[in-house]
């Protein structure tokens, strides 16, 4: 009889990780052990562990972090990345204190993504999917945020900003550039 695969049963899989991965604290550790004591099957934390290394390792997964989770979790280094890169929310490359993450799908273009992905860039002097020189801004464009109707949007670290004009656009701006603008529900290297 064919071997059946199940999710305490997983589909078997060689899990071969670098010599070096990333080394954190005790208390990392341990915030990390009680994510997967969570579940039965170690894979299934890899969101919840993915947030923790991404905060740990300033705000991004780099290759000792992925090999980290790859060890902690049990699964191929692919594994980390097939997950890594389909979620906006996870970075795989460094980015800056102020990552703006500008929603491209249809209601927000409908509503003028175009017109503040223009206005945002060339106010940075930047193309989507890079960061200053200075390493302060990065902006992305992403798939739908959940706040079509409210579009167009963006998120700010892991804040909302929504219906916005270019004017708002810079008020916001002008507050990152003179780091006044306080986060409200934090950034990626914080949580
Ligand atoms: S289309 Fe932009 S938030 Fe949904």
């Amino acid at each position: 009889m064919s071997q059946q695969f199940t999710p305490n049963n997983p589909l078997p899989q060689e899990a071969k990780v670098p010599g070096e991965i990333a080394v954190f604290s005790p208390e990392v550790e341990a915030e990390i052990d009680r994510h997967l004591a969570k579940y039965p099957v170690k894979r299934s934390a890899i969101l919840p562990l993915m947030f923790i290394v991404q905060r740990e390792r300033g705000g991004y997964l780099d290759p000792l972090g992925v090999a980290y989770l790859a060890d902690r979790l049990g699964v191929r280094i692919t594994d980390i990345w097939e997950v890594a890169t389909f979620y906006s929310m996870i970075n795989t490359e460094p980015v800056g204190k102020y990552h703006i993450q500008i929603c491209k799908t249809l209601s927000c273009k409908i509503m003028g993504e175009p017109k503040i992905t223009e206005h945002v860039c060339s106010r940075l002097g930047i193309r989507p999917g890079e960061t200053t020189p200075d390493g302060r801004f990065t902006v992305s464009l992403v798939e739908c945020l959940g706040s079509c109707g409210t579009a167009p949007m963006f998120q700010l670290g892991f804040d909302y900003h929504e219906n916005l004009t270019t004017e708002k656009v810079d008020e916001i701006l002008d507050r990152c550039e003179r780091d006044e603008y306080v986060f409200q529900h934090g950034r990626k290297d914080e949580l």
